[in-house]
């Protein structure tokens, strides 16, 4: 394959820093203005096999393309004239007080796209204070990202996201590092016991280039699907799949808080609260799983509700704009995870792209609150206005 091409900082990827005789524009407006505008420099410098693997969705791409269009579906009803001289965008988070609500989600692999990996998303996250949650599938040493970032002042969580190997005692061994390297809580993603069914990975012919993998699996013996003879998915894959169990075991090995993610069903997120959860993560895995599961921006109301306040609730999928964020906490999620755009950023221009795509985020919703009349994210709720598709919808908004 094909390295992607790379560019260090984002004016140089954006062409800032061509030859006068070729600029056409000046040099400011040539940086990416939002993080659509990374999404189609990423399209430029990834090569296919990396673009098929980021971009695409399972089956006919409703879920991935319904994750857009519900959050744009909650229109809002600003308030004016008020004092917002003491507005901001703090929130409290597993005990931890952020500034903001935005944190990056686990995302495997990342040496696909930028040779400084998960080290350069890790420590732009940490520098622009968003929340980092590190995928069991990192193509970097868990420790060496943890040291990278452990320390630094005002840097938000730092979480590990694995789903439940099939070896117990692999399973023991990788928790015990985790704690040590200084990991502040565990996302056990659920809703991906087997891979979704992906068109555009398929045709690409993805794989993985030799000398990336997932490096803090290694060791973990292989898969009893794989040596297994015949049989389809519900008696090779589904047959060791993770049960509701299975998290009680997790609950037991560990001391980290433990958060859910892939959750779009009240009734699975009362279940996980039962079996003592810390938090919910609502998720369709950014319409790469289920094609058809529904939009998290739709599943998000009803969970909030029957939650009740009892753990916070956080979502991803489809966020791309302040103002998403702000209808985000509006309906009731505490924070906003961030898959593809840390992606883009980072091919793009390394650290520095994935810091500057936050802080356009983290700007883009202080204008939404500020044009909102809305002075803290906890009074977000009042600015919603639900349109004709919400009309009927079975759950009360949030008042927190
Ligand atoms: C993911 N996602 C994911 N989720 C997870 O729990 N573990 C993982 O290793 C990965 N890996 C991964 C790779 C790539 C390339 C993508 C795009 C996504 C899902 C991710 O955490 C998140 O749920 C979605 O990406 C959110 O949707 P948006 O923001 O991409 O629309």
């Amino acid at each position: 394959m094909n390295e992607p091409v790379q560019r260090e900082d984002p004016a140089a990827a954006c062409g800032a820093h061509q030859p006068a005789s070729q600029v056409s524009k000046p040099a400011a407006t040539a940086l990416p203005l939002s993080l659509d505008d990374y999404a189609a420099r990423a399209a430029q410098v990834l090569d296919d096999n990396a673009r098929a693997y980021v971009d695409g969705g399972a089956g006919d791409e409703h879920s991935l393309r319904a994750n857009r269009r519900a959050w744009a579906d909650w229109t809002l009803r600003p308030r004016v004239l008020r004092d917002l001289s003491q507005a901001h965008t703090r929130v409290e988070l597993l005990g931890q007080n952020l500034d903001h609500p935005l944190l990056l989600a686990p995302v495997a692999h990342q040496r696909l796209f930028h040779p400084d990996a998960e080290f350069a998303s890790a420590l732009a996250a940490a520098a622009q204070g968003a929340g980092y949650v590190l995928s069991a599938q990192a193509s970097v040493p868990l420790e060496q990202v943890a040291n990278l970032v452990r320390h630094e002042a005002g840097r938000g969580p730092l979480w590990f996201q694995l789903v439940l190997p099939h070896d117990r005692g692999f399973t023991r061994a990788l928790l015990a590092r985790v704690a040590s390297a200084g990991f502040e809580a565990l996302v056990l993603t659920v809703d991906a016991p087997i891979n979704g069914v992906r068109d555009r990975e398929r045709r690409a012919g993805f794989r993985l280039p030799s000398g990336i993998r997932a490096v803090n699996l290694d060791g973990l013996p292989p898969h009893p699907a794989q040596a297994a003879d015949g049989g389809g998915v519900f008696e090779r894959w589904m047959a060791s799949a993770a049960r509701w169990r299975d998290l009680g075991w997790l609950l037991e090995q560990t001391h980290l808080p433990v958060l859910l993610k892939g959750v779009l069903h009240s009734e699975d997120a009362c279940m996980a609260i039962e079996h003592g959860v810390s938090g919910l993560i609502v998720s369709n895995h950014g319409g790469r799983t289920l094609d058809g599961a529904m939009a998290t921006a739709d599943a998000l109301g009803p969970i909030v509700q029957a939650v009740a306040g009892r753990v916070p609730v956080l979502v991803d999928g489809g966020i791309r704009r302040g103002v998403d964020v702000l209808r985000a906490c509006a309906l009731g999620a505490r924070a906003v995870l961030l898959g593809r755009p840390q992606v883009h950023a980072l091919a793009c221009a390394g650290a520095a792209g994935v810091a500057h795509m936050i802080r356009l985020l983290r700007d883009e919703l202080e204008t939404a609150m500020a044009l909102c009349g809305c002075a803290s994210l906890d009074e977000s709720h009042s600015v919603l206005a639900p349109t004709v598709r919400h009309a009927d919808a079975d759950y009360n908004l949030p008042s927190r």
